[in-house]
């Protein structure tokens, strides 16, 4: 049942990449580089977030300022002309304003940040959906959904760092839930702020952002590892495609603390006026009613408030455990794993070369052996396509149920279907 589930949503997909091929041709369809576009995605963080930690100081009664400073001067604003018209015109850039595009490099880094998660949940749902998620590809998807889980804590500490009212609230709601957890919940509530909230409480806030990041990195490499040739870089239309949404929604939605003063000054901001509680610089001991939270990051608090802390980790650690296991059902037939042919295998070390998924090591025969080295394959990494069969030159390895005469037929087919 639930593998007819996954062959039917892969057919799915597969046609609607295809019917999408037709608007985008097969070079330039974003949906084939659903891998790389969130490191695309993560390239623009690194730059962006590297410049706006130039300016940040992570104290209690600078932090929202500071962040205010790199953003206080929208690129173009309204004033009033010699003939008494209101128009448009590019704002004066001084260093005592504020600094010069600073909302342009935030507003990078947000919706950088929303571009990231976005392009990583497609990609997620791409490879489950067409079930290259189980069997041998178990590494790229346990790690995978390591990714996301530290996608989301740099995300949240990073709304931390603004210490606006939200991020007061999100301080408060993250203790609540993890003194939800029995025993070491109170020590690690303790832990997330450093004790009372200090000035070293944002210096923590902000390793935890930092350090989130350097572990994307570490992480993104474990996920590459066991993948062979990974497509890392978009078409450059997708390229453009994927920045141009960024900046489009940088500017359509500047990223700002949005106070009364700057909705005088710039009227078109008065959409927002919503965002004004939350934007307010933090106060400690007071909780705003009706805070905005972001989608993309911040759900698990509209669960945590409305659910309170024990549902929401129901909910939330629930399904983390489910992606977790998720490659490991329904258990593949694996009976195709490549087998080595002692009495063949001179030890060449062709196979081994050759292997994609380093599923094959070389080891030492006992001594007095006609030759010195024998492959062994690892099972577990090994994803049954057969390379190395055409590697040995002494037809000393195979696939023990599919013959080349199989394998043909199966190519043949496929080139008659164009796929
Ligand atoms: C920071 C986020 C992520 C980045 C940058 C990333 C990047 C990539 C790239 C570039 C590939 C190779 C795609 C290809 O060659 O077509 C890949 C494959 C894969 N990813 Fe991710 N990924 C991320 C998150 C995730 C998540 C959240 C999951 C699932 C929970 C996941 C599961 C997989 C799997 C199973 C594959 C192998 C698919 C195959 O062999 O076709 N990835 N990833
Ligand atoms: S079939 Fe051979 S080449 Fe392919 S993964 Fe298995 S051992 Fe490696
Ligand atoms: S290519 Fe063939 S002979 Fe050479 S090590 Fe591999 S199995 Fe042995």
């Amino acid at each position: 049942m639930y593998k007819k589930f996954l062959s039917l949503t892969k057919s799915l997909t597969v046609s609607l990449e295809k019917g999408l091929n037709f608007l985008t041709t097969q070079e330039h369809n974003p949906l084939y580089f659903h891998g790389a576009m969130p490191l695309y995605c993560f390239w623009f963080l690194i730059f962006s977030g590297i410049m706006l930690w130039m300016y940040y100081i992570p104290t209690l009664d600078r932090a929202w300022s500071s962040v205010n400073y790199i953003t206080s001067l929208p690129v173009v604003q309204q004033v009033v002309n010699k003939q008494g018209q209101t128009i448009w015109q590019t704002a004066a850039i001084s260093e005592a304003t504020g600094i010069p595009y600073g909302a342009v490099v935030r507003g990078i880094h947000r919706w950088g940040a929303a571009g990231m998660m976005i392009t990583t949940l497609l990609h997620m749902f791409r490879v489950y959906f067409t079930d290259r998620h189980r069997s041998w590809r178990w590494l790229p998807w346990v790690s995978g959904v390591l990714l996301l889980v530290i996608l989301l804590f740099t995300g949240i500490t990073g709304y931390l760092l603004v210490w606006d009212a939200r991020a007061y609230a999100m301080v408060v709601s993250t203790q609540a839930w993890l003194r939800a957890i029995p025993a070491i919940g109170g020590w690690m509530a303790e832990f997330f702020t450093g004790g009372d909230i200090r000035d070293y409480t944002l210096t923590r806030f902000l390793f935890f952002h930092v350090g989130g990041a350097s572990f994307l990195f570490w992480l993104i490499w474990m996920h590459f590892i066991r993948l062979h040739e990974p497509v890392v870089t978009p078409s450059r239309a997708t390229n453009f495609l994927t920045f141009g949404f960024i900046l489009v929604a940088a500017g359509a939605i500047p990223a700002i603390n949005v106070t009364e003063e700057l909705i005088k000054q710039y009227p078109t901001l008065a959409a927002q006026k919503d965002f004004i509680a939350s934007d307010a610089p933090a106060q400690i001991g007071m909780i705003v009613q009706n805070m905005r939270y972001d989608a993309w990051y911040m759900f698990p608090y509209y669960l945590i408030e409305r659910l309170g802390p024990v549902l929401a980790w129901i909910i939330l650690g629930g399904s983390t455990i489910l992606l977790f296991v998720a490659p490991f059902y329904p258990k593949d037939r694996r009976d195709n794993i490549a087998e080595v042919l002692d009495a063949k295998c001179t030890g060449c070390t062709f196979c081994s070369l050759d292997c994609p998924f380093e599923a094959i090591t070389m080891q030492e025969r006992a001594p007095g052996s006609k030759f010195k080295l024998i492959a062994v394959v690892q099972a577990a990494r090994c994803s049954e396509c057969g390379i190395c069969v055409g590697s040995c030159p002494f037809q000393a390895i195979d696939l023990p149920n599919t013959h080349s005469k199989t394998i043909e037929a199966d190519v043949l087919a496929l080139l008659k279907t164009g796929a």
